[in-house]
C-alpha cells in the first residue's frame, strides 16, 4: 500500500530543482516483494595478454548493497558481478564475468524477465581488439594496444526489456546536470544515480556515497553522504515507488 508522503509527488517544479532524502524512506518495503530484480556491479577486466587487463577502481559495494537490500525486501534478486571481493548477501542469486561482452551476456539473458534492471557495474567502455595469447615481452618493444568499443548494456535494454524498470549509474568527476539528463536519454533509463567520485570518501573503493538521483518529468532527488547500505536502502524506495505506481507499462509511459 502506498503512503501519503513521496519523494516523487508532484511534478518538477522551476524552483522545485532538488529534494533531499534525509532518512529511510516511508514506502512499504513490501513493494520489491516477489519482483525479479537484476543487478550488475563491480568492474569489467579486459585482457590485453593472460597475466594482463584493462580496469577501473570499482570495488562492487554499492551494487552488492543494492542487492543485499533488495533480496531483503524479498524480491527474486540477481546479480551479475564483474571480479570483486566480496561475500554473496543472503538470498541474492550471482553470477560472475569478467569481462564486458560476458557481463551484456549474463544480462541480456534474464533482462527481459526482470522487473527492475539496476546497472551498478563500472563496464570499461573500451577492450583491447587483439588479446595476445601468451605474455607481452620487454624484449618485444612497447606494446602499442588498439582499443575497440565495448556494447552498451544499458542503452541495449530498452529493446530487449521495455516493460522493466531500468536504471543506470554515472561515476563521474565533474558535476553536470545537463550531461546526467543527456545519459538518461542516451541510455533509454528512468533512473540515473549520479555520484562525484572525485570526492574524498565517497564513491570508488569508499564505503560510504552521495548521490543525486536523476528521471525525466521529476525533480532531482539528492541522497546526502551515507552508507552505501543506507544509500541502497533509499535507491530501494524510490524505485519500488515507481514500480508501484506506473507497474510494468513504466517503459511505455515515459518513452
Ligand atoms: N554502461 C553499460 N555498458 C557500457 C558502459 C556503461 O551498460 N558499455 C552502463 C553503466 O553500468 C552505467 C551507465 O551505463 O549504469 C553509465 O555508465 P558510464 O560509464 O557513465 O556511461 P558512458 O556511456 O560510458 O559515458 P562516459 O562517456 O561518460 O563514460
Amino acid at each position: 500500500m502506498q503512503t501519503e508522503s513521496t519523494p516523487f509527488s508532484g511534478a518538477a517544479t522551476e524552483d522545485d530543482t532538488s529534494r533531499s532524502t534525509g532518512s529511510r524512506g516511508d514506502f512499504p518495503s513490501s513493494v520489491l516483494a516477489g519482483r525479479r530484480v537484476l543487478i550488475s556491479a563491480g568492474p569489467t577486466h579486459e585482457p590485453i595478454d593472460p597475466v594482463r587487463f584493462l580496469g577501473n577502481r570499482s570495488s562492487g559495494k554499492m551494487g552488492f548493497a543494492l542487492a543485499a537490500e533488495a533480496a531483503a525486501r524479498g524480491a527474486d534478486t540477481f546479480l551479475v558481478s564483474g571480479p570483486v571481493s566480496l561475500q554473496t548477501p543472503r538470498g541474492v542469486t550471482r553470477t560472475d564475468v569478467t569481462t564486458a561482452l560476458e557481463m551484456r551476456d549474463a544480462i541480456q539473458a534474464r533482462a527481459a524477465r526482470a522487473d527492475l534492471i539496476i546497472m551498478a557495474a563500472a563496464v570499461a567502455d573500451f577492450r583491447p581488439l587483439i588479446v595476445s595469447q601468451s605474455k607481452i615481452k620487454k624484449e618485444q618493444g612497447i606494446p602499442r594496444i588498439e582499443l575497440t568499443a565495448n556494447p552498451d548494456i544499458l542503452a541495449s535494454l530498452p529493446a530487449i526489456a521495455p516493460g522493466a524498470l531500468r536504471v543506470g549509474f554515472a561515476a563521474e568527476t565533474e558535476a553536470s546536470e545537463a550531461e546526467a539528463y543527456a545519459k538518461l536519454e542516451r541510455k533509454g533509463a528512468h533512473f540515473l544515480v549520479w555520484n562525484d567520485v572525485s570526492q574524498r570518501g565517497i564513491g570508488f573503493g569508499a564505503d560510504d556515497n552521495d548521490v543525486t538521483v536523476y528521471s525525466n518529468g521529476r525533480a532531482p532527488v539528492r541522497i546526502d553522504r551515507r552508507p552505501k547500505e543506507d544509500v541502497a536502502s533509499l535507491l530501494l524506495d524510490l524505485f519500488g515507488e515507481a514500480l508501484q505506481s506506473f507497474g510494468t507499462d513504466i517503459a511505455r509511459a515515459a518513452y
